[in-house]
């Protein structure tokens, strides 16, 4: 069974933008997906419609062979089951302190408090930011955040983890930690889906590739087929990847 179904789905905002448009895709459990796409294309509001923070106005949505519910009882129940990393930090983190934050999903589980503090600490020191447990987290950066909302994250140890641009603002060293963190999950039997506007991670790294243009699925194809063809990719609008530019 695919853990995420899409069939027909069309969102518009209030203020009347069409931000998804007739958008049908399967993911399979365990696929490395990336999300691409130009600036507006509709990448992180498909994300935000897999997360149930948007509902569609038609079409349906099936995770894990039942159709999606939009109230609270199964959202919470849905944490373990769908992880979502916002674009923006400051949209997801919701308490004062780092600690604070990483934890704020796990006690929403309920579980208890040493298992909360076990879990935030070893959520902390994966994703690199240990040093910042006591931190206020309005004297952090923009990249520290991200690293917050990240660790809040996958400390609920999802199944299904969707990243929206988790390299932008992240410096070398956190991308390459992120990049040994994917590679974990993907040995954990994870499924990832992650927007990016880098070819070369998505030449590299994934499966699957997913380009959205104004709100519409362009392409749902493998990524070795997506980069050996030129006429696509220009259509696309994408930049191509380095080591398909050099005649591999
Ligand atoms: N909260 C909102 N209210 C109204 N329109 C919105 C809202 N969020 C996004 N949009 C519009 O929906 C369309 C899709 O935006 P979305 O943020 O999904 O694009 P994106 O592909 O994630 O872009 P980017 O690469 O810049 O992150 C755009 O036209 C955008 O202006
Ligand atoms: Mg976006």
């Amino acid at each position: 069974m695919s853990p995420i179904k899409l069939s027909n789905i069309n969102y518009t905002y209030p203020s009347g933008i069409k931000a998804l448009n007739n958008v049908s895709l399967t993911i399979n459990k365990g696929e490395k997906v990336v999300l691409m796409g130009a600036n507006g294309s509709g990448k992180s509001s498909l994300f935000l419609l897999l997360a149930g923070v948007i509902k569609p106005e038609s079409g349906s949505y099936q995770i894990n062979g039942e159709s999606f519910r939009y109230c609270r009882k199964w959202r919470n129940k849905l944490c373990q089951e769908i992880g979502y990393v916002f674009q923006d930090p400051d949209v997801q983190v919701v308490s004062t302190h780092v600690d604070e934050d990483v934890a704020f999903g796990l006690r929403n589980m309920g579980l208890k408090e040493p298992m909360v503090q076990e879990l935030v600490d070893e959520y902390l020191e994966l994703t690199g930011i240990s040093h910042l447990k006591d931190k206020s987290v309005h004297s952090l950066s923009y990249g520290q955040k991200k690293q917050v909302a990240l660790a809040g994250v996958l400390a609920m140890e999802p199944q299904i983890v969707m990243l929206d641009e988790p390299f932008a603002w992240l410096d070398y060293q956190q991308s390459q930690r992120l990049k040994a963190i994917l590679e974990q999950l993907v040995d954990r039997g994870k499924t990832l889906i992650i927007s990016t506007h880098n070819s070369d991670f998505v030449s590299e790294w994934a499966d699957k590739a997913l380009v959205m243009k104004g709100g519409t699925l362009t392409a749902d194809t493998s990524t070795n087929a997506l980069f050996t063809n030129d006429c696509l990719i220009e259509e696309l609008g994408i930049a191509p990847a380095q080591r398909h530019m050099i005649g591999c």
